[in-house]
């Protein structure tokens, strides 16, 4: 496992010319950013030794290497889901390869189906916890204590100055955001109108199907780590409203260019 993690940086390390400080992880129907990088390479996650294949719509398979906001970036344009089929060492794979390419803050989008009865459709909130609903944890099994310790301190799961930093530049923008915990489920089902009530009463605002696995991987490293969610659903109201894929991929489309903005004065004026 760890050499395969290895093989796979070494062949990234060889394409990109320099050093970036900060991943960019790209959800459902929001990989547009890329469109905003100046892109000094991309390459393809096929390309990748060791590398997995993503098959869900809305998702392109490409780590691009570029500058965003003046500043050195890697994003991956498309992840990859627990209930697509991966085992949790797959899905967390590309994270845990930024840890020999030198990544200090890992940056992730998604979709999430609104929890907190306030929210509205289109909303832009901030993560500043999460709950994680997942099957399996993705550090479950032999630790490499190369990359961290067995047991995680998860104190500050989301960056304390990443989040002022989003907050002041999202004033700046005039971007309306939200704050809250995201809970995280393994899917592929949308949730029941018990299961939204039941993630209601434990204290979440917002409810997807990724970023969890990846955060915890990332803290594990040691990374600071942000995230964002869409609203793309309401399930808090009274009425859980009905959803579909292709309602989350045209929500996150239509709210993508927000999302973008923000994240690019975030990079603007992260400290080097
Ligand atoms: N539930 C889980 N994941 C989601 C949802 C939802 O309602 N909307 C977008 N991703």
């Amino acid at each position: 496992m760890l050499e395969e993690i290895k093989n796979a940086a070494a062949y990234i390390n060889k394409i990109i010319s320099g050093s970036p400080d900060t991943c960019i992880i790209l959800g459902s129907g929001l990989g547009n950013l890329t469109s905003k990088i100046d892109i000094l390479n991309s390459i393809s996650y096929s390309d990748i030794p060791h590398f997995p294949i993503s098959t869900v719509k809305g998702h392109k398979g490409n780590l691009i290497y570029g500058l965003l906001g003046g500043k050195e970036v890697l994003a991956f344009q498309g992840r990859f889901h627990y209930y697509e089929g991966y085992p949790m060492e797959q899905v967390v794979f590309p994270i845990r390869i930024l840890k020999f390419l030198g990544i200090k803050n890992v940056i992730l989008s998604n979709a999430a189906g609104g929890v907190n009865p306030s929210f509205s459709v289109g909303d832009v909130m901030v993560i500043t916890d999460h709950i994680n609903l997942f099957a399996e944890n993705p550090l479950r099994g032999k630790n490499y204590d190369e990359l961290g310790p067995r047991f995680p301190d998860m104190s500050e799961p989301y960056d304390k100055n990443l989040i002022a930093l989003a907050k002041s530049q999202a004033n700046e923008l005039k971007i309306k955001t939200q704050s809250g915990v995201y809970l995280g489920t393994s899917g592929p089902t949308y949730e029941t109108p018990a299961e939204y009530r039941f993630m209601k009463a434990i204290g979440a605002d917002a409810v997807g199907m990724s970023t969890v696995p990846e955060v915890i991987i990332a803290k594990h490293m040691g990374m600071r780590c942000f995230a964002l969610s869409v609203i793309t659903d309401m399930g808090g109201s009274d009425d859980v409203e009905e959803v579909s894929h292709d309602i989350v991929l045209h929500v996150a489309n239509e709210v993508e260019p927000k999302l973008t903005l923000l994240l690019e004065g975030m990079l603007k004026n992260m400290p080097l």
